[in-house]
């Protein structure tokens, strides 16, 4: 384990595709503890985890305790909104509060992008990235690339269609770059209002009809429509959407015939996806929910142990 040894896990751009296949390739043997019955095992054993959401969060904020306290760290999870960041308390000092307390991780979810990135260059505790606005949410892009992989036995030359509010997406900006660096084919669509003016990176084909883009491919990750992020103008009338833009049984038939369907979660049901998709045949919606943990405790794993 070493070579991610005090690593900070801000944003994918800083990892090269050896070291996420590392991550990936530890995921699988971690997903392999979650199965036991006694799920423990003592590799963190004497570290200390301080999970700091100052944003929303069911999913990403228990899988980081529960990947933590599988491998036997001392998690604890603050919420912001009971913490003394309602008092006014700075980012910064709420940082060196932590820092000074002996923690080895601090997993962190903030609406400001670039806070994680602030937090690694601030504090020694490694910084897991849980979030950070629009920007980047690395532990979601390598939940998704495992679960695609766990389903389909490669990641290499799969076509991944990511649609639905991508402006405001730190999944997808997340997934872009590091799916881009296993080399997958990724095609994006939405409405006008919701791309990024300057989606340009190399190789990322982008349609405003989403049948263009979910045609042939062999995965659709469907996000979910950030209604807390959108600013007036910007999003149509929700019947609008679902009817243009909602992935439903109809549209998925456009794709290959053994598709898998994603999404992050928390989803707008008859929004950005219809009911039976979410339940259906080709939804891995609760394999990523599993399989998030798993990668979770790769995480931690991969960076903590070692690190002085
Ligand atoms: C995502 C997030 O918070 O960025 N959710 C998650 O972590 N599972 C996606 C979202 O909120 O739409």
């Amino acid at each position: 384990m070493g070579e991610l040894s005090g690593r900070s896990v801000t944003a994918l751009e800083n990892f090269s595709s050896e070291e996420i296949r590392l991550i990936l390739d530890t995921a699988k043997e971690m997903k392999e503890i979650i199965k036991r019955d006694i799920k423990k095992v003592p590799t963190l054993r004497g570290k200390a985890i301080v999970n700091l959401f100052f944003e929303p969060s069911t999913r990403t904020r228990t899988s980081f305790e529960l990947a933590g306290k599988y491998l036997s760290a001392d998690v604890v999870s603050i919420n912001s909104s009971t913490s003394s960041v309602v008092k006014g308390e700075s980012l910064r000092d709420t940082l060196y509060t932590i820092e000074s307390m002996g923690v080895d991780a601090i997993v962190m979810r903030h609406k400001a992008e670039g806070a994680a990135d602030f937090a690694s260059k601030i504090v020694k505790p490694v910084i897991i990235n849980a979030g950070d606005g629009a920007h980047a949410h690395p532990s979601q892009a390598l939940l998704d690339m495992f679960t695609i992989e766990q389903a389909k036995g490669k990641l290499q030359g799969l076509k991944v269609a990511i649609v639905g509010d991508i402006l405001h997406s730190r999944v997808a900006r997340s997934d872009i770059v590091g799916m881009k660096k296993m080399g997958i084919e990724i095609n994006i669509a939405g409405p006008k209002t919701l791309l990024p003016r300057y989606l340009n990176v190399e190789g990322v084909k982008v349609f405003e009809r989403i049948e263009d883009a979910i045609e042939g491919a062999d995965v659709i990750n469907v996000l979910r429509i950030q209604l807390e992020r959108q600013k007036a103008g910007l999003f149509p009338s929700t019947r609008e959407y679902a009817r243009i833009f909602g992935i439903n049984d109809e549209r998925l038939k456009l794709a290959k015939e053994d598709v898998l369907i994603l999404h992050p979660g928390p989803q707008n049901k008859g929004l950005e996806i219809s009911t039976a998709v979410t339940y259906g045949e080709h939804s891995a919606i609760k394999e990523q929910v599993q399989n998030g943990v798993a990668v979770r405790m790769a995480i931690l794993a991969l960076t903590l142990i070692g690190k002085k």
